[in-house]
């Protein structure tokens, strides 16, 4: 069995970010050890000479594809052009010269800013192109369904005559080891943990966080999407496609249920130890109410999430902590 997996070489794409290390921890965690990697300034996946040439010497089993431009609502503001232009450079270099290398197996990572700004809650994998997009990230959200449709496309036209099994994961927010903690373009918890922490370091007696705390939200720690991601990819051919349909074949990779914005910013001061008091800024937008996805098609293919607030929250102030220290 061991020989089996060492001799599988797996091309992680987009392995110093946060989630491509994690994949990278987990599939060495299994005792996987052909593990192929490149930095961006080895090999810029918008390039697809460049992609063409490295996967067609490297000639990889699987591919993990966890490269992506990803940011904040700021990020996603100002920079709607390169969202779109690079994500969608990267999928379609990847995936076709994957495919033309003969690559059977592929992972791709989307993200839940996929799904109709008003999709119904939990939102499941079939709410997919029913709806009107989230305005501020349509430009990433329409370049993520585009490689979903990339993976179904090859398989339904390769499937049978290449073997082509490549498949969809679709992370809810995520956090942890390797998160971005910048103060303007980062998600809500690496935020969150930057706010606090600045604050206890000031001794703030207060912190005002935006809205009214009452949005729900989800949150998975980052090694339990690597998990999963290695989960889906492992699942054996029969099952996946029982549980999927060739044009709706993504899988919605969520922690199972939703927490309060107040809950989630009284958890990141305790993990942080602040002592001061949390306020609301209620003259600040709230955005959506809820955010939730329907896991049920993961959990019903043996996958659950392991890794509770508490603990994860821990692990991710720690790597903050690291990764400021020179400023501390
Ligand atoms: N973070 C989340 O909450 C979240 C939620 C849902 C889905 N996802 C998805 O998970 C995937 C990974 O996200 P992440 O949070 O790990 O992002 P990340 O930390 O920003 O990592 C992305 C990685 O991709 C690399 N990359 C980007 N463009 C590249 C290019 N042209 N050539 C080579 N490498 C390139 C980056 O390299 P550099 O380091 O050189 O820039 C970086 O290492 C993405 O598909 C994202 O959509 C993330």
């Amino acid at each position: 069995m061991t020989n089996i997996i060492n001799s599988t070489k797996i091309f992680v794409a987009g392995h110093r970010g946060m989630v491509g290390s994690a994949i990278v921890r987990a599939l060495q965690q299994q005792g996987q050890t052909n593990i192929v990697t490149r930095t961006r300034a080895e090999l810029d996946l918008t390039d697809q000479a460049a992609v063409r040439a490295f996967l067609a010497s490297e000639k990889p089993d699987q591919v993990y594809l966890a490269a992506a431009k990803v940011g904040g609502i700021h990020a996603n503001n100002t920079y709607p052009a390169e969202f779109i232009y690079q994500n969608l450079m990267v999928e379609a270099n990847v995936i076709h010269e994957a495919w033309r290398a003969g690559v059977q197996k592929l992972l791709f990572l989307g993200s839940s800013c996929i799904y109709p700004k008003l999709a119904p809650q939990p939102m499941s994998e079939d709410a997919l192109l029913t709806g009107t997009l989230e305005p501020t990230n349509e430009p990433y959200a329409i370049a993520k369904i585009a490689g979903i449709k990339l993976c179904e496309s090859y398989n339904r036209q390769y499937g049978a005559s290449h073997g082509t099994d490549y498949r969809s994961v679709m992370p809810t927010n995520l956090y942890g080891p390797g998160d971005n903690y910048h103060p303007q373009n980062s998600h809500v918890i690496p935020a969150l943990i930057r706010r606090f922490h600045e604050a206890k370091v000031a001794s703030a007696p207060t912190i005002a966080i935006w809205g009214t705390g009452t949005p729900r939200r989800e949150f998975l720690y980052v090694d339990d999407m690597a998990a999963a991601s290695v989960h889906v990819m492992n699942l054996d051919k029969a099952t996946y496609d029982a549980h999927t349909q060739p044009m709706q074949s993504l899988i919605n990779v969520g922690y199972g249920h939703d927490i309060t914005i107040n809950e989630l910013a009284n958890a990141v001061g305790q993990a942080i130890g602040y002592q001061g008091q949390i306020t609301f800024d209620t003259s600040k937008p709230d955005g959506t109410p809820r955010k939730l996805m329907d896991s049920s098609r993961l959990n019903a293919l043996g996958w659950r999430a392991r890794i509770g607030l508490e603990e994860g929250l821990a692990t991710a102030y720690a790597d903050f902590l690291t990764q400021n220290k020179p400023s501390l």
